[in-house]
């Protein structure tokens, strides 16, 4: 199961998404927003965090206008890797070297096509193992 959420601007790339998952036979789990009016990007970032924590959901994927804001507000709780990614490079590299649990995209960056890449690389890139990552990870997790 994945968790997704995003703020008002996410709307559409967020049901991309999900039904985009869906043909994958992927399940997810919309922690919102579900309208058009504006909300507070921290508050969704809080739900989908808290439920990749919890273990109710294997990833999360949060969504705002840049996926910045959205992805510093998850990077501030701890036990969270949130990557901010808008290519598929970086996809690949950050769940091989930061075993991010986290995908942030910009719905007002990054365009349908390549977010659904994006996606895609994320999910299906497994982290490397590599004792030097590992020990970076262990790091940014006593901070
Ligand atoms: C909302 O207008 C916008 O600020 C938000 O979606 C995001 O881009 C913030 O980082």
């Amino acid at each position: 199961m994945i968790a997704i959420g995003g703020d008002h601007a996410s709307l559409e790339l967020k049901a991309e998404i999900i039904e985009h998952l869906k043909g994958r036979g992927i399940e997810a789990k919309d922690f919102g927003t579900y309208t058009k009016e504006s909300c507070d990007y921290p508050d969704i970032a809080k739900l989908v965090a808290n439920a990749v924590l919890s273990g109710e959901c294997e990833k999360g994927i949060l969504i705002c206008g840049t996926g910045i804001g959205i992805s510093i507000a998850a990077n501030r709780i701890k036990g969270i890797r949130c990557a901010l990614c808008g290519d598929c490079f970086s996809a690949q590299a950050t769940r091989e070297h930061n075993d991010s649990n986290i995908l942030a995209l910009g719905a007002r960056v990054t365009a349908g096509g390549l977010a659904l890449k994006i996606v895609d690389t994320w999910l299906d890139t497994p982290f490397s193992e590599g004792p030097r990552h590992k020990q970076r990870i262990a790091k940014i997790e006593e901070m």
